[in-house]
Order: structure tokens, then C-alpha cells, then sequence
């Protein structure tokens, strides 16, 4: 099929640009600023997302069976730093794409965000259970769900997905990326050892998106996530030991949320995500750490640094 891919050139929709194809489909993925090439994309579209007339053109000139939205302002700091801009990629863009997905019968594939949950709870969340977001990124993704719901009932599943692990284009975006960042610039990551996340890979979460473009009866929001609820202090030290790093190459240091209250009170103490029901619907299954960590590269931007070590 051919699937109008928004976000070709982030950390989920370069995964899953490469998911798509290795599947046979047709992908036309649009990009922003990125200017490399995109494994997987068919036809590569430079769109500024938040200008809806240009989308709907985009659209209706592929006439996709399927849209998957993987475009977004998806760092918190930099929805509170412009939030007109994050509500317009976040809220103005999948309203617009479940209109058109409406207008032309596509599938519409969109993804929100575990943080639409407090996270004050330590037992995992169900997707039916009622949402409080305590930031404006989780309260923007809360608003895309309804708003992609309202439009497109018919035609939409939202995934709510954890924090990321995986190999991005520009090898900045992801969990592991970003540590691997601080540590070749000499800076020690300062992680809570009592913040936990259910994180799972881009790959992972593609091959599911890619599943659920082909599963048209699968409707509404899901969760999915990885296997295992780990804290940000212990998935930095995995990772640290799965690359082999010494204490002194990449060093971190232990926090509690109490020792940094202001900081904690703009994050959620514990994101478990209750994955039925469409774990037991598709065959791409939640990966255990371990299974994580041998998907990770070194990322391109440190790899001179690494391999100097
Ligand atoms: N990363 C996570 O840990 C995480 C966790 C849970 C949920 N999510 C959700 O998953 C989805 C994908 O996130 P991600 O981490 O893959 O995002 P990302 O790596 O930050 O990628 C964002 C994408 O949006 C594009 N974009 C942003 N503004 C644009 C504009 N004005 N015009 C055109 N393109 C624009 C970027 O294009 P250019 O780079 O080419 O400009 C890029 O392709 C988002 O909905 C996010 O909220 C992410």
C-alpha cells in the first residue's frame, strides 16, 4: 500500500520508514530540516507540517491508504519553550490528518504519549484509564487523541508509547543517544534511581505501527511499551555495560525525586503501561531490556570518540 509517512527524518519515522518497506509498502515520507537520505522512503517531501494547505495538498496528490503521523515536537522543554508552534505540530497537525484521512478513507496510524498519565501510581496504566497530564506536551498529546478520534473514528488507532531507545538519523534522539552525547562532551548525566519508564525501541514500536496499517479493524487508543519497568539510573548503567564503558568514560550519578523537588514535580515518578489488549492482537512482541540493548549502535556523532577510547 502506499502510506503518507509525516516525520520521515525523526527517531520513530526513519524506523519506521525502513519497517514499511521491508514489508513492500510504498512510503512517501515528508521531512522538515533533515536534508540526508531516508532508507525505506519511496519519495521524500520537504513540508512545513504546520501549514495545513500544504499537507492536504500532499496528501491528496499521494492518496495514501494509509497515514502514519510520526511528526511532533516531542521533547517537553521544548513545547513549554514555544508552545504555539507544539500546539499547532501537536494538536493542529493530527486533526488535520485525521480530516483528510476521513476525506480520502485512509488508515491513520498516530502516536501519542505515556505521559498523558501522572504517573503517581506504581501499577502499570490501563488505556482506559482516566488521564491527568501534569505538563503541556502530555496535555497537547491528550488533545491530539481527541481530536484524531473526533475526526476519524472509523479509520484511527493512537498508540501511546514510552520513552525511546533506538538509532536515530542524526544519532541525538533517543535515550541511549542522548547519554552518549553527555558523555563525549564530559558531562556526567544526573539520573533518579526512583523514575521509572517502560521503555521499548523505535524498531519495535515500527514494526507494530506497521502492523496495525495492515490491521484496519484494530480501532482507538493502545498502549505499547517494552516488557520490563526500569529506572532511568538502571537502564543508563545497562547501557553503559552493554557498550563495554568503564565508570571513568561514562560516568552518571544517582538522584532521588525527593533531593530534587522542582525538578520532580514536572515529571512522572512511574509510566507502567498495561499493554492488553493489542499485545495479544499482533505478532511484533514487547522486548525485554536485553533484547533492547542489542538493537542500540553506537550513534554517528560519537563514534570517533567511542573508538578513540
Ligand atoms: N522520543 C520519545 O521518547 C517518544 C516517547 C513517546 C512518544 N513519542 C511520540 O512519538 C512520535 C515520534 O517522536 P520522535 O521521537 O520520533 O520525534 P523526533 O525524532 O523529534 O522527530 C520529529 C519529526 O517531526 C518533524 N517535524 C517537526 N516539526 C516539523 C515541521 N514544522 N515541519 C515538518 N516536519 C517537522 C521532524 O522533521 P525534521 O527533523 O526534518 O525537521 C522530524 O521528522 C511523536 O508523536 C512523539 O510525541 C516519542
Amino acid at each position: 500500500m502506499t502510506i503518507f509517512l509525516t516525520g520521515a527524518s525523526g527517531l520513530v519515522g526513519s524506523a519506521f520508514a525502513r519497517a514499511a518497506a521491508r514489508r513492500g509498502h510504498r512510503v512517501v515520507g515528508t521531512v522538515g530540516s533533515f536534508a540526508g537520505e531516508i532508507e525505506g522512503v519511496a519519495q521524500k517531501r520537504s513540508l512545513d507540517l504546520g501549514d495545513e494547505m500544504a499537507v492536504t495538498a500532499a496528501v491528496l496528490d499521494a492518496f495514501p491508504q494509509a497515514i502514519v503521523n510520526c511528526a511532533a515536537i516531542s521533547v517537553p522543554e521544548q513545547c513549554d519553550a514555544n508552545p504555539a508552534l507544539a500546539q499547532t505540530l501537536n494538536v493542529g497537525l493530527p486533526a488535520t490528518l485525521a480530516r483528510l484521512a476521513h476525506h480520502v478513507s485512509a488508515r491513520l496510524v498516530h502516536l501519542s504519549s505515556e505521559q498523558v498519565f501522572d504517573g503517581a501510581r506504581a501499577t502499570p496504566y490501563a488505556a482506559t484509564d482516566p488521564v491527568s497530564p501534569i505538563n503541556l506536551y502530555g496535555r497537547q498529546k491528550l488533545e491530539s487523541e481527541q481530536a484524531v478520534h473526533a475526526a476519524a473514528a472509523e479509520f484511527a488507532v493512537t498508540l501511546r508509547a514510552p520513552l525511546l531507545m533506538g538509532n536515530s538519523a542524526a544519532g541525538q534522539r533517543s535515550n541511549h543517544e542522548r547519554l552518549f552525547a553527555d558523555w563525549a562532551a564530559g558531562r556526567t548525566p544526573r539520573l533518579f534511581t526512583d523514575e521509572f519508564r517502560q521503555t521499548c525501541t523505535a524498531e519495535n514500536l515500527a514494526e507494530v505501527m506497521v502492523e496495525l496499517c495492515e490491521r484496519s479493524d484494530v480501532r482507538g487508543v493502545f498502549h505499547w511499551a517494552g516488557a520490563e519497568l526500569i529506572s532511568r539510573h538502571a537502564l543508563a548503567l545497562r547501557i553503559r555495560d552493554h557498550f563495554k564503558l568503564m565508570e571513568k568514560q561514562a560516568p552518571l550519578t544517582s538522584v532521588t525525586r525527593a533531593e530534587l523537588p522542582e525538578v520532580a514535580r514536572k515529571r512522572q515518578a512511574c509510566l507502567a503501561l498495561n499493554l492488553a489488549p493489542l499485545a495479544g492482537k499482533l505478532k511484533t512482541r514487547p522486548q525485554t531490556i536485553a533484547e533492547q540493548l542489542k538493537e542500540l549502535n553506537v550513534p554517528v556523532p560519537v563514534r570517533e570518540w567511542y573508538h578513540g577510547l
